[in-house]
């Protein structure tokens, strides 16, 4: 059995930029790959690296997988579970952090922007979450790891220690390889556009969660921070306003970032916003629509428990052997 996997963290309601740059993508790449199986989780111990609200956690949870499935992802080839349901990330997660070097955890940007942020209170498991990150990955062998831009350095280490521990033993762990999309994988703040869309900023009209009303979500599209040129064309260091609108623009319909600028060349940005705010909204009215009947639904439990057992299973074989591997217990 060949994997693809990935997870996203149910620190809040995902975004516009958790949308575009993983779970949309999620779905088309089941698409393009019908030989792999999507194994897809909530990654909620990851979430308590930060301090998190018990009944907000479980609801988000919940949520994130309600969203997965709303967003399209095909139930004939994909596991979904939630991370602290399978132990053995965690046990794995451990022998990871036996192979990582401070200095390496000491290199991840995450890490290092957080600790900027946020002087005091910064965890040990904020530290180490890379070496978890890597274990969820490595536990199943994944081929291929689909996440936005700011995940490959932890797909560096995870490749990393990957090969570490193939050398030290024999080759016992896949080398996964990340996927990103071309256009999407870093949608940025829309108020803010030189740092990137999060869950956590500090002005939420930054920042489109994918249950904010209908709404809310035009008017935060019309109210993005533009410039004065008004002129729609990409350039990322000069325009990253505009550049990021297009960037959503085109990952929604598929235009290319040349046929976009054709469509709106003598237009303002005015037409521009108003056409991109009914795109995203149309876009994430579909997924609310359905999110709404998954989290409602007696399946999605049911749904979660295959994904447990199955998940367990692979996992439990795989930790298994490693621990017989490496001279762990009698
Ligand atoms: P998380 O929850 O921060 O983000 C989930 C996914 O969304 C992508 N993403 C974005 N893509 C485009 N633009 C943005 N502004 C944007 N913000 C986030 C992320 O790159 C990610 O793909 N550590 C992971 C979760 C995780 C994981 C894993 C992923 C845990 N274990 C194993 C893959 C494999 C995280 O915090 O993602």
């Amino acid at each position: 059995m060949k994997f693809v996997l990935s997870g996203v963290k149910p620190t809040g309601i995902p975004t516009l930029g958790n949308y575009l740059g993983a779970l949309k993508n999620f779905v088309r790449l089941q698409n393009e790959m019908k030989e792999f199986e999507f194994l897809i989780f909530v990654a909620d111990l990851h979430a308590i690296t930060t301090p998190q609200d018990p009944q907000e956690l479980k609801e988000h949870t919940r949520s994130v997988a309600a969203l997965y499935l709303a967003s399209g992802l095909d139930l004939d080839n994909l596991t979904l579970f939630i991370q602290s349901e399978v132990h053995e990330h965690v046990e794995l997660g451990y022998v990871m952090q036996s192979l990582a070097y401070m200095g390496e955890l000491e290199r991840m940007t995450q890490y290092k922007d957080k600790m900027q942020k946020q002087v005091q209170g910064v965890t040990s498991a904020l530290f180490t979450y890379p070496a978890l990150m890597a274990a969820d990955i490595l536990l199943y062998d994944a081929s291929y790891v689909p996440v936005g831009d700011d995940q490959i350095q932890h797909l560096e280490l995870t490749r990393n220690l990957a090969t570490r521990f193939n050398n030290r033993y024999h080759d016992f762990f896949t080398v996964p390889e990340p996927l990103t999309v071309k256009v999407g994988s870093r949608i940025m703040d829309l108020q803010s556009p030189t740092n990137k869309m999060d869950k956590s900023a500090e002005n939420p009209k930054g920042c489109i969660s994918l249950l904010d009303s209908i709404p809310t979500i035009k008017k935060k599209i019309k109210a993005a921070v533009t410039d004065n040129e008004a002129k729609v064309y990409f350039d990322s260091e000069k325009k990253p306003g505009i550049s990021n609108l297009m960037t959503i623009y085109s990952s929604i319909t598929g235009d290319s970032l040349q046929a976009i600028t054709a469509l709106y060349e003598g237009k303002g940005y005015g037409d521009f916003k108003n056409d991109l705010a009914e795109i995203v909204a149309k876009e994430i009215e579909q997924v609310q629509t359905k999110y709404f009947e998954w989290i409602h639904s007696p399946m999605l439990d049911e749904i979660l428990d295959e994904g447990k057992a199955r998940a367990s299973m692979f996992a439990r074989s795989k930790l298994q052997k490693l621990y017989s591997l490496m001279g762990i217990g009698r």
